[in-house]
């Protein structure tokens, strides 16, 4: 699942070897739905499985896409918010004193990476249902746009003149890096929560931890609904 989902979302995949990829990610999420409809466990394809019996609901073909919607929306989003976390700490040592001495929780940490360096960086592409007036400006009904979650997270007017600056004492932190309204991010729970585990346990074992190159070489993945690096060399110490 990780070799398919490393090319899945890598920007070095060629065009034509996306068939096959996405051909093989059905294939191994339909075993999987084999193996749950035979074996039922307490995890999600079970409950799926078993949502969808008996009546007109989800289709095993359903039952695979959510699936793999779960793992390919949930993957990368909460690497990135455990890999910028550590980006954030590592370029703001005062910050990241603060947090090591435990003056200041680890959950003030993925909140306010999750606002100043979101992993969904833009969402594509709504369609305005009627004419929207946004500013001195009206976005006409039928218009695409773009929702552009990085620049929310840095809104001066509503974080203030320091919404530029990564400050894990922030209060109030309002974000809405998962999204809002019906397809708000239905993983956010589970996403903080590994990141509330990983990211103690990291600088538990690795406290001298630093970034092995200056943070003008880390590359950005050219991907625009996504703010993931490529790699996040550090000295594990
Ligand atoms: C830091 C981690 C994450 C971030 C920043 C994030 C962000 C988002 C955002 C902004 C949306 C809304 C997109 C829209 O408005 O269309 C969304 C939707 C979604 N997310 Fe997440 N997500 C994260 C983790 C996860 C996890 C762990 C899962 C599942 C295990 C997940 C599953 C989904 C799914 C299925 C949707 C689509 C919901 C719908 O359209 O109704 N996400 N996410």
């Amino acid at each position: 699942m990780k070799a398919l989902f490393d090319k899945f979302f890598s920007t070095q995949t060629p065009p034509e070897e996306v068939p096959q990829m996405m051909a093989d990610l059905g294939t191994l999420f339909a075993g999987i739905v084999a193996g749950k409809t035979e074996n039922p466990g307490d995890d999600l394809t079970s409950a799926l499985i078993e949502a969808s019996e008996g009546g007109d609901r989800l289709t095993t073909e359903e039952i695979t896409n959510t699936l793999q919607l779960m793992v390919a929306a949930g993957h990368e989003t909460t690497i990135s918010l455990i890999v910028n976390a550590v980006v954030a700490l590592e370029t703001h040592p005062e910050q990241r004193a603060l947090v090591l001495k435990g003056e200041v929780p680890w959950e003030n940490v993925i909140e306010e990476t999750l606002r100043w360096s979101t992993p969904t960086s833009h969402v594509l592409i709504r369609f305005a249902t009627e004419d929207i007036e946004v500013g001195d400006r009206i976005l006409p009904k039928g218009e695409a746009l773009i929702v552009s979650f990085g620049a929310i997270g840095r809104d001066e007017e509503q974080h203030g003149p320091t919404a530029g600056e990564f400050d894990v004492t922030r209060t109030p932190n309002r974000h809405i890096s998962f999204g809002h309204g019906p397809h708000v991010c239905p993983g956010a729970a589970l996403s903080r929560l590994e990141a509330s585990v990983a990211l103690p346990a990291l600088y538990e074992r690795f406290p001298g931890l630093r970034l092995a190159v200056p943070r003008e070489e880390l590359r950005n993945k050219p991907v625009v609904t996504q703010n993931d690096l490529f790699d996040l060399p550090v000295v594990l110490a």
